[in-house]
């Protein structure tokens, strides 16, 4: 007992020790403080914490059979590939890089198909070579895709048609569709979430090795979707550019094979953690543990608590781990998280997203400065969609094109500003051609938003709006 309480007189912070965990009362605070004392992690060891947002099954034994099937599975990703991304992410952070992460808030079993994944890639593909063109340094994409089913909810109920049901959780819980028994989570869903996310990674992988990456095909560039006259030229002079982008590249030589063939990770919010356990795996060339179902993860604004759950699970893991930050988070927590996921300080192990909304983003400049100041080896992205989420006045969710670019160029004066480094985007958008978001180029309305409103949970920036939105980050990153 004469260490702990050594510990106690020593220490009036958070102190790592020995193989324990303990929460005792900080007498010198008077106030309670957990002690984290790392122990030995395992895949499960999260399991007993306070844990946020998972469903709870009807049939328990149900669920574990499921489980076995998946740990049994082969992973969907190498862990080579994992740390690839982790040192591409890494030159992000330092500026010689940078990341683009986007794809939809929810994926869709029904998405599942030739022409919606192929319209996904391809948005994030054309974005890519834009900001390329633009910042003059390479691009890391990183797609919300292979798996971005689960979604983590404000309420556990809603009422619909008077009726009150639990809410619809992603498409690996539980059915879309307003009914008691569809609302029922089912873990038969998890099996087909995984058959899912590797359909959806075989056809990528086709996608981006096999030729359909290579730039050279003019027909890649199509504008089908730009239906305004009046945005038609802008969207010609963007084509334009991009061949232009083209034989840019080429023209500096040795950049052929980027060209042809692509590198696209996967990600998605490591939400339901008895799923996520199902996919780690150890990998004894590395002796250390990967989630091997999807090249990186985040931790959602919802559960990142630095008691909970999903940071035990979290640090465990080698994967690249993306970090929402949001208005409800203390500067005292994320440093702590930061030293809990990263205590090595590896470089691209840490990605912090912020999502202030517009008009907060002053909000950030403590948090920027605090890691600057400890010379922390973080990545920093801005997530400018879920802080600028509005309801019409018929309850319809949307987001406004000049928010979410103001929340960024606010963002990115802000680094500028702190001498820090604006290494990525984070966005939710499709490459189709919905009406979610309103506004942008194409003067999209709230009086348009039901032609072609897709998403099961938050709007999404359609294919037009995507594309202009990278040609104005690509402008805000031209070197000066
Ligand atoms: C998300 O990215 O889908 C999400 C729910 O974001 P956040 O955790 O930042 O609210
Ligand atoms: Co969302």
């Amino acid at each position: 007992m004469s260490w702990f309480a050594c510990l106690l007189l020593e220490t009036c912070h958070v102190k790592k020790v020995l193989g324990i965990r303990l929460v005792l009362i900080n007498s010198c605070l008077s106030n309670s403080k957990e002690v984290f004392l790392p122990h030995p992690w395992t895949p499960t060891s999260w399991q007993g914490l306070p844990i946020k947002q998972q469903p709870v099954y009807e049939h328990p034994e149900a669920l574990q059979e499921v489980l076995a099937k998946i740990s049994a599975y082969p992973p969907l990703v190498f862990s080579g590939e994992v740390d690839q991304l982790k040192s591409q992410l890494a030159k992000a952070g330092r500026g010689e890089a940078f990341l683009l992460q986007g794809g939809d808030c929810a994926e869709r079993f029904q998405d599942c198909n030739q022409s919606m994944i192929t319209n996904k890639i391809k948005i994030m593909l054309q974005m890519s070579v834009i900001l390329c063109y633009g910042a003059r340094k390479p691009v890391v994409r990183v797609g919300r895709i292979a798996g971005q089913y689960a979604k983590p909810r404000s309420k556990p109920t809603e009422v619909v048609r008077g009726q009150e049901l639990p809410v619809f959780r992603g498409d690996n819980i539980n059915g879309f569709a307003p009914s008691a028994e569809s609302r029922k989570p089912d873990p038969n869903r998890l099996l087909e979430a995984y058959h899912h996310s590797a359909l959806t990674l075989n056809y990528l992988r086709a996608l981006t090795k096999g030729g359909f990456a290579d730039l050279h095909y003019p027909e890649h560039w199509d504008l089908s979707f730009v239906k305004k006259a009046s945005s038609r030229q802008t969207y010609e002079q963007i084509v334009a550019n991009i061949h232009d982008a083209i034989s840019f590249m080429e023209s500096i030589g040795g950049e052929e094979d980027w060209l042809r063939a692509v590198d696209y990770y996967t990600s998605h919010e490591g939400l339901l953690l008895n799923y996520e356990a199902a996919q780690t795996r150890f990998v004894p060339a590395q002796n250390a543990y990967y989630n091997l179902g999807a090249h990186m993860l985040w931790i959602g604004d919802r559960t990142r608590s630095l008691s909970g759950a999903h940071m035990e699970y979290f640090r465990g893991i080698k994967n690249p781990i993306g970090l929402k930050v949001g208005p409800s988070a203390e500067v005292s927590d994320i440093l702590a998280i930061i030293e809990r996921l990263n205590p090595d300080q590896t470089p691209g192990r840490l990605v912090l997203i912020s999502r202030f909304g517009k008009g907060q983003v002053h909000k950030l400049q403590p948090f920027v400065e605090a890691v600057k100041a400890k010379k922390l080896a973080v990545v920093w992205s801005v997530d400018p969609m879920h802080g600028n989420g509005s309801q019409t006045e018929d309850g319809i969710k949307t987001r406004d094109f000049g928010a979410i670019l103001s929340e960024l160029e606010d963002t990115l004066t802000l680094h500028k500003q702190e001498g820090s480094i604006l290494g990525g985007v984070h966005f939710e958008l499709t490459g189709d051609d919905v009406t979610e978001c309103v506004g942008g180029a194409s003067g999209l309305t709230v009086r348009d938003l039901d032609l072609n409103y897709e998403t099961y949970c938050d709007p999404r920036l359609n294919y037009a709006q995507s594309l202009e939105m990278a040609f104005l980050i690509s402008r805000m990153l031209q070197p000066a």
